[in-house]
């Protein structure tokens, strides 16, 4: 299959894109937070194609993305009264909630389960694509399983070109990290997925506290493994880099280094191959992390080292992917021990 590269900012393209959902087919669209990969939320057959193009296992539940709130009770049964009070807040934007599932919702993408996920994105031309659309378009993160996600188009074609029907490229996402998701089919607001909108804002408007698992809850398809890069990567504390460079760079081996602080030879002795250096600002941070990510993935280098955030409240998305996509350096284990195959 020939993967279209679409241009957003061209109306042709973007009408190409539509008519590439209506029939069936499998677009990776942008939104504020990752790219997603879109199929109509109504074709099953449609949305088994997502899992066939990812190579992501059945089972996986799929965010529904919809226009506005309005279109909610075609993929929900029951509307919780947190609903309103949470929409009013953060709809369009960043934030999807788990909500008892509308009979008709195909189980393809729920993945057997008795809620769905449902989002209102805020990205000007999606919303424009689903005004027109006049369906919900099931989307995960347009990565193959259990890799990076993409921020940029051309990290959905390094992924996935050949086996999607197109990208709709519209550059960088704004936000860079995956929404902030909340089950509200329990009796309690769970936070399932720390995201650009924190727990506390969400309590705030919700005057209730969460059920205080910190998304450590699993829920399928939310592996401890996920958002990895092929190249094996490591988080460690500022004071371990050097060492560690230092015994790589003695190895042989080919490092590239994320960190907050600028590379100083003087300080960090050996050169890596790659600094690539981050905003300490929280916002900045996660909107270039899987840029960098990416940059450094394709650097054919040996390791990764990324230094590890701050451990603060307001960088909990930021620490849980990087949990999930690295292994961590620890100074009793010794660096030595983590040397790739
Ligand atoms: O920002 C985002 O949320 C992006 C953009 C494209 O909207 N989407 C995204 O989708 O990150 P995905 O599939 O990569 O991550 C969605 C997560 C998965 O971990 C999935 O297991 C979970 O949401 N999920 C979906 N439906 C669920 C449900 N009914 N119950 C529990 N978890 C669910
Ligand atoms: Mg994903």
């Amino acid at each position: 299959m020939t993967t279209r590269h679409l241009d957003a900012g061209n109306p042709q393209h973007c009408q190409e894109a539509i008519t590439l959902l209506r029939q069936g087919g499998v677009v990776a669209i942008p939104t504020e937070t990752v790219y997603g990969l879109a199929a109509d939320a109504s074709n099953p057959q449609a949305v088994a194609r997502i899992f066939t193009a990812k190579g992501r296992p059945p089972g996986h539940p799929l965010i529904v993305h919809i226009h506005d709130r309005t279109q909610l009770h075609h993929w929900v049964s029951h509307v919780p009264g947190q609903v309103d009070r949470l929409a009013a807040q953060f709809w369009p934007g960043a934030l999807t909630l788990i909500l008892p599932k509308h009979p008709s919702v195909s189980e393809v993408i729920t993945g057997g389960l008795d809620t769905v996920a449902v989002r209102v994105p805020a990205h000007a031309v999606l919303r424009d694509m689903l005004l027109k659309l006049n369906t919900g378009l099931a989307a995960p993160s347009a990565n193959p399983y259990r890799g990076l996600s993409p921020t940029r188009a051309e990290h959905v074609l390094a992924g996935l070109e050949g086996r999607i029907d197109a990208v709709l490229d519209d550059g960088p996402c704004a936000l860079g990290l995956e929404s902030t998701i909340v089950d509200l089919s329990g009796a309690t607001p769970r936070l399932v997925r720390p995201g650009p909108i924190s727990q506390q804002a969400l309590e705030q408007v919700l005057q209730e506290r969460f059920e205080n698992d910190a998304g450590q809850t699993a829920a399928p398809g939310n592996d401890i493994i996920h958002y990895r890069p092929r190249t094996p990567a490591y988080r460690a504390e500022q004071n371990l880099i050097k060492p560690a460079l230092d015994e790589y760079r003695e190895k042989g081996l080919r490092v590239g280094v994320i960190s907050v602080d600028a590379h100083e030879a003087s300080r960090h002795g050996p050169t890596p191959h790659r600094w690539l250096q981050l905003s300490a600002d929280k916002r900045s941070y996660a909107r270039d992390l899987y840029h960098t990510m990416h940059e450094l993935d394709g650097s054919n280098l040996d390791i990764i080292l990324i230094q590890e955030p701050p451990s603060t409240a307001d960088w909990l998305d930021v620490i849980n992917r990087l949990e999930k996509a690295t292994n961590r350096i620890q100074i009793e284990f010794g660096w030595q021990t983590i040397l790739p195959e």
